[in-house]
């Protein structure tokens, strides 16, 4: 299974902040916005991950991650033009996808939550169709909004809705087979000029592959899309970080208990850091756990 960050946009909704840095590079409390969605994708074990941004700032997360082998992980990276929708993602990605199934998460989305893991594991199982998930919110209307049978079969998916048909929005997170390549192919332009992966989703029901799980209220998932939004969430990783004294989306303690790494790199990634809380933490976990 590869991974996919689509971490581009405009960010309009975040401007001025955004006006000269891309979204997915702006701080959430203590590490930048791609940390987050990152952490995901190596908790599913993904390891080959491309990010895609925009011209200007794929410099900046390429400075800002590397080719990922400190941590056990490859990274490649491309750009889109234009925001020309997220389906454009498997457009960009179809030599890196190459024959195998594919996870897309959007740069901007922070999940947190003790039963993500094992969720993210199932969708990566994934044999043959598309995996969507679905989250309870108070007002869908903002979201594309999912309805399923008793068996997480999905029967309907609608973009936006006036009356949803439930209260179970779709997140930036979705796995696919390889037939999502041909699928992105074929779909036209929205109205907006976007590929929507609404529309790929479509195709997958249309075919009667597209499966959903259901992710419960004792999972976090969070906007980071406005002002309020992203302080919110940077409180949301303060109060948890600092009250458990476990960090949220520390990419080289999650490389270390996947085992993509051992505790000797663990221990010299902490002291690269030491300076901050961010190392301090890296080489606590690194000295306190039993040899992997
Ligand atoms: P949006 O929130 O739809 O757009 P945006 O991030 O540019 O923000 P705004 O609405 O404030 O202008 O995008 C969701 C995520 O998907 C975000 O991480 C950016 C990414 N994205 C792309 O990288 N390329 C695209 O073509 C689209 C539509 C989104």
């Amino acid at each position: 299974m590869k991974g996919i960050i689509l971490a581009g946009g405009k960010g309009t909704r975040l401007y001025p902040m955004t006006e000269v840095v891309s979204k997915q590079l702006l701080p959430v409390y203590d590490k930048p916005m791609i940390y987050y969605p990152l952490s995901i994708l190596m908790l599913a074990d993904i390891r080959d991950v491309l990010i895609i941004s925009t011209p200007e700032d794929i410099g900046k997360f390429a400075k800002l991650l590397g080719d990922g082998s400190d941590i056990g992980m490859n990274f490649y990276y491309k750009t889109q033009e234009e925001p020309k929708g997220i389906a454009e993602a498997f457009l960009i990605g179809e030599e890196f996808i190459g024959d195998d199934n594919v996870c897309l998460i959007l740069g901007d989305n922070i999940f947190y939550g003790s039963t993500l893991e094992e969720k993210v594991e199932e969708a990566a199982r994934l044999k043959e169709g598309g995996v969507v998930f679905g989250y309870p919110v108070e007002d869908p209307r903002d979201f594309g909004v999912v309805e399923l049978d008793e068996n997480n079969n999905v029967i309907s998916l609608e973009e936006k809705p006036k009356e949803p048909k439930s209260n179970l929005a779709v997140p930036g997170l979705y796995f696919y087979d390889n037939s999502v390549i041909e699928i992105a192919k074929k779909i036209e332009a929205s109205p907006r000029g976007e590929l929507e992966i609404t529309a790929v989703n479509n195709e997958y029901l249309k075919r009667k592959k597209l499966k959903a799980i259901q992710i419960g209220r004792g999972v976090a998932w969070l906007d980071t899309g406005t002002p309020r939004g992203l302080s919110q969430a940077s409180e949301f990783v303060q109060i948890v970080q600092e009250r458990q004294g476990f960090y949220i989306a520390c990419l080289e303690e999650i490389a270390y208990r996947q085992g993509f790494i051992d505790k000797d790199q663990l221990l010299k990634l902490g002291e690269q850091l030491r300076m901050t809380n961010y190392g301090k933490y890296i080489m606590r976990i690194a000295k306190s756990e039993g040899d992997k």
